[in-house]
């Protein structure tokens, strides 16, 4: 075998090692997570929140400018090797199912909000998400913005050891949340759920969706 050749394979072999780690490692948070998603006396999930960030246009964003609509967000960093582009990669393929099946999805807001702002500028995010459904946008922000859109969320993250400088790994937690038109939470999508499942609630939730006088 050659050298390239072989390189390459050792490549892709780490690759697998570290998905399969990763997926370990969510696997293993996945009850701590959803322990998180406690419902309070009102009946409503302490999950969500209020945030400021800046889009991937260099934009101010808030979660009132996604009032009226479903909102799906997601915390995640656009150096991730394997996890966040295969997440948005399967919402993305569910936005486009839906959007297959007539539905306007311009009643729908997908956010991608990165847990890795020193990296992660909106040019960073820019290009990022146009790899994926343009219903997508990326939101980034100073650390301490992040910080609070994540505690909002109960989403997880931290610098993963190991890495040099501007070379380094995050671990996170990734789920998809779903909230409604008032930003309250309605559920969320994890690793297990298809496109075809997440077109499918996502349909249902839209149903469900006021319709806003205009
Ligand atoms: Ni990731």
């Amino acid at each position: 075998m050659n050298a390239p050749l072989r390189g390459l394979i050792r490549g892709l072999v780490i690759s697998l090692v570290l998905a399969a780690a990763t997926g370990a490692w969510i696997y293993i948070n996945r009850p701590a997570v959803e322990q998180e998603l406690v419902v309070h006396s009102t009946g409503k999930a302490l999950i969500g929140g209020p945030f400021t960030l800046t889009g991937h246009l260099g934009e101010s964003v808030s979660d009132h400018d996604f009032r009226g609509k479903l909102m799906i967000v997601y915390f995640g960093y656009t150096f991730c090797p394997d996890v966040c582009p295969l997440d948005m990669r399967r919402l993305s393929m569910g936005l486009q199912l839906l959007e297959d099946g007539g539905q306007d999805l311009g009643r729908l807001q997908a956010l991608f909000i990165t847990i890795d702002p020193a990296r992660d500028t909106p040019q960073v995010l820019a290009t990022f998400v146009g790899h994926f459904h343009p219903r997508l946008i990326g939101l980034t922000g100073t650390a301490g913005q992040i910080a609070v859109a994540a505690r909002a969320y109960r989403a997880f993250y931290e610098r993963a050891g190991g890495g040099e400088g501007e070379d380094y790994l995050m671990n996170h937690s990734n789920n998809i949340y779903i909230m409604d038109a008032n930003g309250e939470f309605l559920g969320f999508f994890s690793s297990l759920d298809t496109p075809e499942v997440i077109a499918g609630r996502l349909a249902g939730y839209l149903k469900d969706l006021p319709v806003a006088d205009k």
